[in-house]
């Protein structure tokens, strides 16, 4: 044995505890991350038309009609920018 590889050794052992305490790190904070609360999409006689068409994208065009600005169901002002409609109101949750 050289004597220059056993500190080599060491600061491979080294890293090896730091990435395996940053895995579990990332883990138990994945773990921990609180649930997705959304609402998901209603399922009733009203929304139950969007489930049924598979393209989210499609289905998202309806939303507007209603709960746009001048529809019956408005979105609230502290409302998230509602681009995307079905990531965050999941379907089928
Ligand atoms: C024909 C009108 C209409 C259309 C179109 C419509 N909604 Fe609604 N939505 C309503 C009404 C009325 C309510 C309130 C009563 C209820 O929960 O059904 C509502 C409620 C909701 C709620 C809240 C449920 C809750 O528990 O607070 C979500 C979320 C929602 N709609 C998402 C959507 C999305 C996403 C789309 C498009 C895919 C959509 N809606 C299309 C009329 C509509
Ligand atoms: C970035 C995520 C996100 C997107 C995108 C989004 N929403 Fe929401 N929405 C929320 C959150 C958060 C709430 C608060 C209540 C809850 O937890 O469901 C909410 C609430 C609602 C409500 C209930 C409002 C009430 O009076 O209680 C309706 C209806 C709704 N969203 C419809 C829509 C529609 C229609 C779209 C697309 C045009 C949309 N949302 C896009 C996150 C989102």
């Amino acid at each position: 044995m050289s004597p220059d590889r056993s500190p080599k050794k060491n600061r491979l052992k080294r890293l090896n505890i730091a990435f395996a305490l940053l895995s579990i790190t990332v883990l138990l904070f994945l773990l921990l991350a609180p649930e997705e609360t959304t609402t998901p999409l209603p399922v009733d006689e009203i929304h139950l038309p969007f489930h049924r068409i598979t393209d989210k994208k499609e289905a998202e065009t309806h939303c507007q009609r209603c709960h746009g600005p001048t529809g019956e169901a408005p979105l609230p002002d502290d409302h998230p920018p509602p681009y995307r409609c079905l990531f965050c109101h999941k379907r089928d949750g």
